[in-house]
Parts: structure tokens; sequence; C-alpha cells
């Protein structure tokens, strides 16, 4: 059901080889990576060479540009003991990085996984660092994957074995393990709402949990009740479905006893009908993706711990319904949440800042150094940043800066937006400590922001409001379209620090 993080070695036919030269690697299609200002050279100057010119006749001719995420196959070309020749454009070389690098990768095994194919092989040009390679690597392994769980006939098959050319199998390994977080917040968010629940989360966490060698700890609605976590139980009440909190811990080797180097806090909305304040069917589509912070930070740590990072974390997803059952809260009940701050409810849309209400408490009590949330928290930061760029706030502007600088590295998008103490103002309640809504519509990001940023303690935090790039309506050259994986990758590098 989850083959993601498998045991199995080499992790899904994946390999490195250093040995045997790109042009005489018995495989289906051999993808061979070039730049526009040199459309045959580096690594393909080999292939040049290999097919007598072939290449570079290609360029001379315009057929080849060297373009970002341009596929050119080429059928049977002699001189090469592949099938076919996949030449994949990175565009300038200056610009190269590790996001373009990532996402040239999975374009081209996207284009190859749409139907079957036994072995394919992707040279490494030497130039690139072992990062670089890396994220080669994970997109190589993340584009063959689609979206297509519960379709009969397969619009992506995963290749027989993946033979990474001139990449270090150090680098080749990383990369799998990557993308193995990636793959998994995928398909956690491309699972119907109707199989991922609360219940059916955490189950697959613990599944995940066991093979990394996370421990996990999961409350159910008798232990919610216990530990005063009457937010996230108010959220869940309108549903058929109980809400559940997953809490992970990851003591690396080396690592401290004591307080947590970092907590991760994920939004796992498992399906957001809106509650009363009911979607509109356009809006309520896309809603099984509102788990998808959870499943980042799931996916993040168990990421982090199969590369056996030297760090100790803790992680927590909340996961409820928003449903209109009968028992469903309501405007105006008044909530308190286990900080001990009452919320008055004013928009049962606006759910998932009351569920990370108690998730960001139980984290805040365990006393970690920084937080950092991932959340589908609002429509709002879709108007001001569009599909793509993930919104960042803050209380610490040097951990944000962190966090941004970790995004740019591996080429996640993302933009900070302010926290003026002035907004504030708008979630303020006559009858409570706060609503959970601002005044009006404008700046709904950032007054979301404003009230997760009263149940942090003042530990340094970072908010990710990934409601744009977690799920995309459209196909990309690097993607089918749906869950991205964002931002799995960036909590990767945040945590491994850069080199
Ligand atoms: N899950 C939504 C935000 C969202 C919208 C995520 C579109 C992904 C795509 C969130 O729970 C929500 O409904 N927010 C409301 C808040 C409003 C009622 C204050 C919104 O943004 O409209
Ligand atoms: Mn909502
Ligand atoms: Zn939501």
């Amino acid at each position: 059901m989850i083959p993601e993080f498998s045991t199995t070695a080499p992790r899904d036919g994946f390999r490195s080889d250093t040995a045997t030269p790109p042009a005489t690697i018995p495989c289906d299609a051999l993808v061979v990576f070039v730049t526009d200002d040199a459309p045959a050279g580096g690594a393909a100057a080999e292939i040049d060479r290999a097919t007598g010119g072939l290449l570079g006749r290609l360029a001379a001719a315009g057929e080849i540009t060297g373009k970002r995420y341009e596929c050119t196959p080429i059928l049977a070309p002699a001189g090469i003991a592949a099938g076919q020749l996949l030449v994949v454009g990175l565009g300038s070389k200056a610009g190269l990085d590790q996001g373009t690098l990532y996402r040239a990768a999975a374009a081209a095994t996207r284009l190859l996984a749409g139907r079957r194919r036994a072995s394919v092989a992707l040279v490494a040009d030497r130039s690139w660092s072992a990062r670089q390679v890396e994220q080669a690597v994970a997109g190589s392994a993340v584009g063959m994957v689609g979206q297509d769980l519960y379709r009969a006939e397969k619009k992506r098959t995963p290749f027989g074995s993946t033979v990474w050319s001139q990449a270090p199998a150090d680098a080749v390994a990383t990369g799998t393990l990557i993308a193995d977080g990636v793959n998994l917040a995928r398909r956690l968010v491309n699972m119907a709402p109707e199989d991922l629940y609360p219940e059916s989360f955490a189950e697959a966490a613990a599944t995940i949990a066991g093979r990394v060698g996370l421990e996990i700890d999961v409350w159910d609605e008798r232990r919610l009740e216990a530990e005063r976590c009457r937010a996230m139980l108010a959220v869940g009440r309108g549903s058929s479905r109980p809400p559940r909190l997953v809490k992970l811990a990851w003591r690396g080797p080396g690592a401290g006893a004591d307080q947590p180097d970092y907590a991760l806090v994920g939004k796992g909305v498992t399906f957001d009908s809106g509650g009363l304040s009911l979607k509109p069917p356009d809006g309520m589509l896309t809603m099984k993706c509102d788990m998808a912070g959870a499943a980042a930070m799931l996916a993040a740590a168990a990421t982090i711990a199969a590369l056996r990072l030297p760090v100790n974390l803790i992680a927590a997803c909340g996961l409820a319904e928003n449903m209109t059952g009968p028992a469903a809260y309501k405007l105006g009940d008044c909530i308190t949440a286990r900080s001990g701050t009452t919320i008055e409810i004013h928009n049962t849309d606006a759910e998932g800042r009351v569920v990370l209400a108690d998730v960001l408490d139980v984290v805040r009590e365990a006393k970690p150094r920084r937080i950092i949330d991932a959340a589908t928290l609002t429509g709002a930061c879709m108007v001001a940043l569009g599909n793509d760029v993930a919104g960042l706030f803050t209380n610490d502007q040097a951990w944000c800066d962190r966090v941004a600088a970790a995004a740019r590295t591996v080429g996640d998008p993302v933009w900070q937006l302010p926290m003026y103490p002035e907004y504030d103002d708008q979630i303020r309640s006559e009858v409570a400590d706060i609503k959970n809504v601002g005044e009006g519509r404008w700046g709904g990001a950032i007054t979301a922001a404003k009230f997760l940023e009263r149940f942090v303690g003042g530990i340094p935090w970072t908010h990710v409001d990934i409601a744009g790039p977690a799920f995309s309506e459209k196909p990309r050259p690097w993607t089918d379209g749906g869950a991205t994986g964002m931002p799995v990758r960036t909590v990767v590098e945040l945590v491994r620090g850069g080199a």
C-alpha cells in the first residue's frame, strides 16, 4: 500500500554506475542533460562523439536548444547501446541550481514513464556538486510517479531499473531517500478522503515510523480529551471520523538528549468541507489536499530519520475532518484551547488555525529551540502569491531567513509576508480572547498567521502557508497535476544544514 521507505536495497532498483561509459550502457533509454550555451557539451560531448557528432548537428540545426525542461527524444541513434536518447535542457550553465536539476530530471522520467520501460540510465555531469546530483536523482524518482492512484490503466509506470551513470553511490542513495519523502507526501495527499482520514493517516504514519525508526505516539479522541485539546476536538466533531494527533520523535546519532532542536508541525485536515460555513462545490473539490502540511512534515521527519541526521527533532500532525454533522462546531462557539486561550468561532471554514492552536501548544510544551509549521491555511495566501509560491510568516527573522535560504537552495519558491503588530487588532474578540478570522478578507493570510503566533509561546517560529504550491491543478513538464510534496525538500535541507 505504501511503498516509500521500504527497506529493500537497492531502493526501487536505483543504482549508481561510475565505471561503464554512458554510451555503452545497455538500456531502453539514456538521458543526457545539456545547457543552452553548449547543447552538445558537458556529459553530452561524450555521447556526441559516440554518435558521430549527431548532437552537434541537431544543435546547429536548432533542434536541440538546451532550454530549461526541453525534452528531445532521439530514437535508435547509431553508436550508443541505448534504444533511445533523451536530451533534456537545463537552461543556462551559470543559472544551474538544485531546483532546476530536480525538475529537469523529473521532466525526463515523467516523459519516459508514459509507457513501461525495463531500464533507463541517466547521466550526471561531472561538474555537478554532490548536492546537485542528489536533487537530480530525487527528481528522477519523483517524476516517474503519477497521481493515478485509482486508475486501472496507469498514466505513469516506474522503470524496472534506473541507473545513474557517473553519479556517486552515496548521492544516489540520499537522492532516493529524499524522493521517498516527496513521494510519500504526494501519495498521502493524492489519496481519496474516503481512504485517508485521521485514523488511517495515523496508521500510515505508524507504518512509516516503524520502517525508518521514528518514535511515534498517537493520541486518540479520549487522550485528546484528557489533554484538553478542545480546539482540535471541536473541528473534528462534525465528522464521523474522530480526530488524531500524531507525535513523532527522532534522536539522531550524537544528538543532545535535552531540548529538541526542531519541532515540525503540520495541518492535517483530511477533508475540509468548510463545516457549517460550507464551501461552494468548486472550492471543495480539491480539499483532500488540506492535510498536505501534515503529510509533508511526516515525510520530512521520515527522510531525516532515514538519513540518520544527527539532530534531536519532534514532529506533530493535527488530524481532523471538517464536516457538517449534527455535532459540528458552530459559529459563535467559544472554545478553550489547550493553552487556555479562548477562541470565538466566526467561521468554521477557518478550521486549520483552530486545529494548529492545540498542536502548537503540544510542541511548545517540549521546549524545542525552533518551530516550523506547514499548512494549507488560507486562500488569501494564494490571492497574494499565486499558485506556486508559499508564504512565510515569523516571530524570529533569523529563523525565517534560514527557512527561506533552505527553500532557495532546493528550489522551492517562498516569499515572506509582514507581521506588523497592528494586524493583531483584527483578531480581537468582544466575548473571547481571540476570534478565528480577521476583519473582512484583506490580509487574510497574515491574520491567520497572527492567530497561530498566539500559541507558540515566544519560541522562534516560522509558518509556511502552502495553500498554493501543495497541490497543482494543472500538469507541468515535471509533474502530472496533483500533490507536489512541497515543502519536504526544504525541511530536509533546513535540518541538514547547507553544504
Ligand atoms: N483549507 C483552506 C485554505 C485553502 C484554500 C487551501 C484553497 C488550499 C486551497 C482553509 O481552511 C480555508 O478554508 N480558509 C479560509 C479562511 C477564511 C474562512 C477566513 C479561506 O482562505 O477562504
Ligand atoms: Mn477551511
Ligand atoms: Zn482548511
